[in-house]
């Protein structure tokens, strides 16, 4: 299917939906009249073999407690395998009902209060939360950036390790907000250090399928033929992939088994591991059955980011579009336009937007905003246009 026909087919009008960014303007930006480019899910219905799996389930009636099949196990190893060439085991495989309740679980199973967790910065906003709201130390290791790239210090990272007894390394790959997707050489640098230093990491990979660039993903489980498997805790979801947020359903991945029985053990202590079954029946539908619809999508992102890319340079030369490899979340360098700063006022009372600000991933990004791509190509275009007319005349 083009571009142009798997936006017609699967746009779809969200307000009046109870959806966040639509119908949460006015408490998340304090107006409604703005064009929504924030949070981190799409304008586009599911495919329809999702639909369909809900819909039988729906039709059938029963919502009562359940288990999950074999077949579910055999989709999942299916999909990673063929899709970033790394097997997954049945007994790897545990479940949260997010990738944030992943980290906060793991927090929780392989840390004490206090104990230091490392995140590099700038990075997707709970990840700082969940860290402190967990009373546990946040250690911020800034990325570096340079012209519209962000990449690791590993110097700096290794530092912040061992002068904070660090024991636990948060990571996000494909990168949200930077847009990486770190090369095995990269990954098997970070990861390298946190196996000299003891240090456990959990790799968010929940953009994984979302690859927009040259760079194939790279699962940690696979760099250096599974070198690292025993310091992993990973976690991944159809959810970001296939639009299914709040159908609360993801995966945390232990390839290491006595890791596997710390998080057991921690986890018999909540009294709750069954799975949502929609979100269960959904997620196996899209393995099973999604790839050429994910397909489809993955072109319409790169597309929608050609078209910025293109407009911006023509018409706002000194904006720095960063390099969007993966995710389809894009970090726009606004900083030329707005060297006194109140960006926020600028993009929301005058541009009309309503995006995420830099400052909120980190520290030293004010003057950035992130865009959401995975949307109706018009509305890229719109915001485009409004931010060309705003800050082409300051
Ligand atoms: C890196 C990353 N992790 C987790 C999430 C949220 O995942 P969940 O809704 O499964 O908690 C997002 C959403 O944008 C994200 O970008």
């Amino acid at each position: 299917m083009d571009t142009k026909a798997f936006v017609e087919k699967y746009l779809t009008d969200r307000r009046e939906t109870d959806s966040s960014k639509w119908d949460q303007l006015k408490e998340k930006f304090g107006r409604t009249d703005l064009l929504p480019l924030w949070i981190a899910d799409m304008e586009f219905r599911t495919c329809d073999a999702v639909t369909n799996a809900l819909m039988a389930r729906v039709r059938h009636g029963i919502y009562g407690y359940s288990a999950v099949p074999d077949s579910y196990y055999a989709a999942l190893d299916r999909w990673m395998t063929i899709r970033h060439n790394c097997s997954v085991p049945k007994e790897w495989v545990r479940f949260s009902t997010g990738c944030v309740t992943g980290i906060a679980w793991a927090i929780a199973a392989f840390t004490d209060p206090g104990d230091a967790c490392m995140i590099l910065t700038p990075v997707y906003y709970p990840f700082h939360n969940v860290v402190t709201n967990n009373k546990r130390t946040l250690v911020k290791v800034p990325l570096q950036y340079r012209d519209g790239y962000a990449s690791m210090d590993y110097e700096s990272i290794e530092k912040a390790i061992v002068e904070n007894h660090v024991k636990l390394f948060i990571q996000c790959s494909p990168q949200n907000p930077m847009g990486r997707v770190f090369t095995e050489e990269e990954l098997d640098k970070v990861l390298s250090i946190c196996q000299r230093h003891q240090v456990l990491v959990v790799s968010d990979e929940i953009h994984q399928d979302i690859i927009i660039g040259k760079n194939p993903f790279v699962p940690a489980a696979t760099v250096k033929n599974g070198k690292y498997q025993d310091i992993l805790i990973i976690l991944n979801s159809a959810t970001k992939s296939f639009n299914l947020a709040t159908l609360l359903h993801s995966h945390i991945i232990i390839p290491n088994e006595e890791l596997r029985k710390r998080y057991d053990k921690f986890a018999s202590g909540m009294n709750r591991t069954e799975v949502s079954i929609m979100g269960m029946l959904a997620t196996q539908a899209a393995y099973e059955n999604g790839g050429e619809w994910l397909d489809g999508l993955l072109a319409v992102i790169r597309e929608n980011d050609a078209m910025l890319r293109q407009k911006l340079k023509s018409d706002l030369p000194k904006a720095v579009v960063c390099t969007l490899e993966g995710t389809y979340l894009v970090m726009v360098d606004l900083r030329a336009y707005m060297p006194s700063g109140g960006a926020q006022s600028i993009i929301q009372d005058q541009c009309h937007l309503a995006v995420d600000y830099g400052e909120w991933f980190g520290e030293g990004y004010e003057g950035f905003i992130r865009m959401n791509l995975a949307t109706d190509p018009k509305l890229i275009e719109e915001a485009a246009n409004r931010l060309i007319s705003v800050l082409g005349k300051k």
